[in-house]
């Protein structure tokens, strides 16, 4: 089987609790060869070598103590065949995945895609341009909750969307702890609200036509950080079916899990109604105290061939999966030819993955969103609506 090289750009939350136990699970069934990581600071990377010694992991910066650029080097540096997967602060995905794709690497990018619709068709563009694959990752597509609702909505068991409701609350110490110097270039409707976009549009194919929002600034400004508690975002979809979202960032600690989040979508011949963070498989312990336990996220399990082992499950794991899969796939079919051929070969792939992926062409509904969504918060609930592009303007 293919190997493939593996460049994280971003040493943080997510690339220490979930995306380097994947790709080291992945090492292990053969997919994956080395694995570097590029962050800003050399900390970062000694931190992970600790916690991952197995990993191997090739670091940058490599000399300096802190360069916000070690990434760029990091690619140049890249062996083939090989993926980027960029885990870094949100309005930082465009540069580097762009410079990827020029570079004609495959890309995985952490929700979302990018915060504007401009970014987003760059990205669009050059990525068909240059055959590369950009899948973002929007692991709820792969919780078998939700995609019981769009196989049943799809084989038209539901009807037609009428209305949604959904909701995806974070404990305060996501913006107070993980990402506190961050936190002020996103909001709740970003970093959380882009889940139950992307996946409204994945149950129902349905394109936005207006946005109307509101976002308060009360706890957070007053702990010195100039950054929305919490946004409210009404959505009309192409068939004049609303969806209402409501995220927050300000749950206390005492929170049993770290989200609160749901979906309730109403339709012509049925209705859906999922609470995403009780499964109904809690624990209460000394060390956690009450605690809402999710087993289908990305939990560990004792390895059924090796209890000495442990094995990562859930759809946060079977995402990243299926885009190693899909690089794979890429490569395999596309080394036997030789360069013009093997760009056509490659485009050919990437526009049957673009019917059923989050590739650009479908990441680019939950932008839209939530660059309409802002636009709409910063004017007190000004009504936006989208042209033929999806480029967002007030109405
Ligand atoms: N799929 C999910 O469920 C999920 C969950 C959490 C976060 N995310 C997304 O993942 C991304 C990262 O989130 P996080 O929670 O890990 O944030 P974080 O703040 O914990 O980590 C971000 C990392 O990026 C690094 N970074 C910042 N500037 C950099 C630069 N110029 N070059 C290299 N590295 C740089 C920071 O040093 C930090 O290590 C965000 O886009 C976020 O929205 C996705």
């Amino acid at each position: 089987m293919t190997k493939l090289n593996a460049l994280i750009i971003g040493g943080g939350m997510i690339t220490e609790q979930l995306i380097l136990p994947v790709l080291l699970q992945e090492r292990r069934k053969g997919k994956i060869l080395q694995i570097a990581v590029a962050s800003r600071r050399r900390t970062t990377i000694q931190k992970l070598a600790v916690l991952f010694p197995d990993a191997e992991i090739k670091g940058y910066p490599q000399e300096e103590d802190e360069n916000p650029s070690a990434w760029k080097t990091a690619i140049e540096d890249l062996s083939r065949p090989a993926i980027v997967i960029i885990a870094t602060p949100d309005d930082l995905h465009p540069e580097m995945a762009l410079f990827a794709i020029e570079k004609r690497f495959h890309v995985i990018v952490q929700k979302p895609l990018c915060l504007t619709v401009r970014d987003a068709r760059k990205i669009l563009n050059l990525s068909r341009e240059n055959g590369v694959y950009v899948f973002t990752d929007y692991h709820k597509r792969h919780d078998l909750s939700l995609r019981a609702l769009q196989y049943k909505y799809r084989k038209g068991e539901m009807g037609e969307a009428l209305c949604c409701h959904a909701w995806h609350e974070q404990r305060r110490e996501i913006p107070l702890k993980y990402f506190r110097n961050w936190c002020e270039r996103s909001s709740p409707l970003e970093y959380l609200g882009t889940h139950y976009i992307d996946m409204f549009y994945f149950v129902t194919g349905l394109e936005p036509l207006k946005v109307i929002a509101r976002g308060q600034k009360k706890f957070l400004v007053s702990c010195g950080i100039n950054a929305f508690d919490s946004c409210q975002v009404f959505i009309v979809w192409s068939n004049g079916a609303v969806q209402y979202l409501q995220t927050s960032w300000i749950l206390p600690e005492t929170n049993p899990c770290l989200s609160n989040q749901g979906f309730q979508i109403t339709c012509t011949q049925g209705e859906f109604r999922a609470d995403n963070a009780d499964r109904n498989s809690n624990f209460t312990t000394t060390k956690n105290g009450y605690e809402l336990f999710n087993p289908y996220f990305f939990k560990p399990y004792l390895d059924r061939d090796d209890p000495e082992k442990t094995e990562y499950l859930g759809y946060g794991a079977d995402s990243i999966v299926q885009a190693i899969d899909d690089c794979i796939r890429i490569t395999e079919e596309t080394i036997s030819f030789d360069g013009n051929n093997a760009l056509k070969k490659a485009k050919q792939l990437i526009s049957e993955f673009e019917k059923t992926r989050p590739l650009p062409v479908q990441a680019i509904i939950a932008t839209a969103v939530i660059e309409a969504g802002k636009m709409s918060m910063m004017k007190n609930g000004a009504p936006v609506v989208f042209d033929e592009n999806l480029f967002p303007r007030y109405e």
